[in-house]
């Protein structure tokens, strides 16, 4: 008996065991295409996990709402059917109404603010805002500015009146398109371009990567240089999960993920023109510049949103967030 003890716990050591040789499967689901810097920062993340803990992880990554789209992705990570989801920073209202600050039109000037604001004592802090919601967040991930496009031009907000307009779950885009006399409604992402070419809605918002991978610019007419606000995202875990992990594994994860997201933030730097650039190239929607001139009256028309939020977000954040603007 003693003998056949010894022998089981020579046998994992030597990570022999039945269950020494399973990998830790880590399935990490979004919505976009792999050719987005969400989609490249999570391939890369599966290859530097992977690497620093060889045949201890596996990462499944599942793009373009495969596994779970927009709704079920939270509920999923809540059931521990997925371990890492990166949401667009629009879909959190129901989690914590501190994060609808990002969704506020007009507050920052370009990405490098919304990195200092992010990397502020108050942007660090907000990751950790849904703790007590068993959410944990990793850290926050570019895509880009987002751009205005409809079925026909946007130069003034007039333009708007009486469009409908596809938005994320976000109660601060529905105001902001109530605002200029639009007719906001919330859709999944994977249901856009559909929604697009039927005419079920006359127009929309998103940053370059996503108008280009997911082919909006075929079912949209005119697409405006707006950049009349923001779409960022947040890497969030499972926090019984990622707590219950091995320190040594969590800490590997946690490396691979900031890597990951470096990576992921660069390409949303350097290349998010590159895909305004193919856009433009495939000659299927015009892509018009906004006048400083009309892009005051769209900020002028846009503004009144913030009083509205700024209850439930807290003057003193769009403050700390106003001075990331330099
Ligand atoms: C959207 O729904 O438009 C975006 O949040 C999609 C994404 O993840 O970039």
């Amino acid at each position: 008996m003693k003998l056949k003890m010894i022998l089981a716990a020579t046998l994992m050591a030597m990570g022999l065991g039945a269950h020494a040789q399973q990998p830790l499967v880590i399935k990490l689901s979004h919505v976009v295409a792999d050719a987005t810097p969400k989609g490249q920062a999570s391939i890369k993340f599966k290859e530097l996990a992977e690497k620093a803990l060889p045949g201890k992880v596996q990462v499944q990554v599942f793009p373009n709402s495969q596994l779970f789209g927009d709704g079920k992705e939270m509920e999923a990570l809540a059931l521990g059917d997925v371990q890492i989801i990166i949401p667009s920073l629009a879909k959190f209202g129901k989690y914590t109404p501190k994060l609808q600050i990002f969704d506020l039109p007009f507050l920052f000037d370009d990405l490098a603010a919304v990195d200092r604001f992010q990397a502020s004592k108050e942007g660090q802090a907000l990751l950790k805002s849904m703790e007590k919601k068993n959410i944990i967040g990793l850290g926050y991930l570019h895509n880009g500015m987002k751009q205005l496009s409809a079925n026909k031009a946007l130069n003034t907000p007039a333009d708007a009146k009486g469009l409908k307009f596809r938005i994320q779950s976000s109660d601060v885009l529905e105001e902001q398109f109530k605002a200029v006399g639009g007719n906001p409604q919330k859709l999944a992402f994977s249901e856009v371009y559909q929604a697009l070419q039927t005419g079920v809605v006359d127009g929309t918002e998103n940053p370059w990567s996503n108008i280009y991978s997911k082919k909006f610019h075929e079912v949209q007419g005119f697409i405006m240089d707006s950049n009349h606000g923001i779409l960022d995202y947040m890497v969030i875990t499972n926090a019984k999960w990622w707590n219950g992990l091995a320190p040594d594994v969590r800490k590997a994860l946690d490396g691979a993920m900031q890597e990951a997201i470096k990576y992921g933030n660069k390409i949303a730097e350097e290349e998010g023109n590159d895909y305004r650039a193919k856009v433009i190239a495939d000659n299927k929607a015009k892509v018009l510049p906004m006048s400083k001139e009309n892009l005051m009256a769209w900020r002028t028309a846009m503004k009144p949103v913030w009083k509205k939020f700024e209850g439930e977000i807290g003057a003193d954040l769009i403050k700390a967030a106003e001075k990331a603007n330099k």
